[in-house]
């Protein structure tokens, strides 16, 4: 299938038939997802494949036992962190210093520009202050609206694991392979059973495997595109 064929593949199916989904398309998909384009490169997903029958249960159960999650042969569950900047970045320093010749820009995008948007403080105080002062300046010219909030960080990071889940998704679909992605769940009880604290929110849950023709619950809907594309 080409890139194409894939996206039109691509269906949410909400029942599997019971049969395993091979380990090396899973694998295939997660190394896809890591390739989304994502925010500053900070690469701020963890993808929790979540393999163990009794935390597998716990999620089902999490998921208010919708019939995708009782019946996918997989289940993976797709976090954003918002701590994780710090060491990423680091990283992302040492592997540039090991390729040489950082460009200047480069240097000063994470020393200076990525610390003031991903840090928030204190109840979010820095984060407030950040935003009067980039308002005033708004003023009288344009300047960055944010992130200042955890909320906002959050939402940022929301949209970048979005990405990663959708890479994951096509990539199951190019292997003839279906999936659900879930965001009905108790994130609460997600979070405790992989052991996740405040800084983690979960974005999507993903239901992987061989579809049941019963599991699509009727033709493909999409509204007009009138409503939703506009040339300007
Ligand atoms: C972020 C997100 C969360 C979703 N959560 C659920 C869910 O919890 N349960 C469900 O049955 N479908 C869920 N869906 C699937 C949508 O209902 C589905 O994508 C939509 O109806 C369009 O159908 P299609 O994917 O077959 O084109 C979710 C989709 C997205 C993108």
């Amino acid at each position: 299938m080409n890139l194409f064929q894939v996206i039109e593949a691509r269906r949410s199916v909400r029942k599997y038939l019971p049969e395993q989904v091979p380990e090396e398309v899973i694998r295939k998909a997660l190394s896809a997802a890591l390739l989304a384009p994502n925010s500053s490169n900070l690469q701020p997903w963890e993808i929790y494949w979540v393999r163990d029958t009794r935390k597998k249960t716990a999620l089902i159960t999490a998921a208010f036992d919708q019939s995708a999650a009782a019946t996918a042969a997989e289940l993976l569950v797709f976090v954003a962190r918002t701590d994780t900047w710090k060491r990423n970045r680091a990283l992302i320093l040492e592997e540039l210093e090991r390729r040489g010749n950082i460009p200047q820009q480069q240097l000063d995008y994470y020393t200076k520009f990525v610390p003031l948007f991903y840090s928030h403080g204190w109840i979010d105080l820095t984060g407030w202050l950040k935003r009067i002062v980039f308002s005033l300046v708004g003023l009288f010219r344009p300047v960055p609206r944010g992130p200042f909030t955890t909320k906002e960080v959050k939402g940022v990071l929301s949209k970048t694991v979005a990405l990663a889940c959708q890479n994951f998704m096509l990539a199951i679909t190019a292997q003839g392979y279906s999936s659900l992605p879930m965001e009905g769940f108790d994130e609460c009880r997600v979070k405790k059973v992989l052991n996740l604290g405040s800084e983690s929110s979960v974005v999507m849950m993903i239901a992987v495997g061989r579809e049941n023709p019963e599991g699509i619950y009727g033709p493909r809907l999409r509204l007009d595109p009138k409503f939703f594309l506009f040339e300007v």
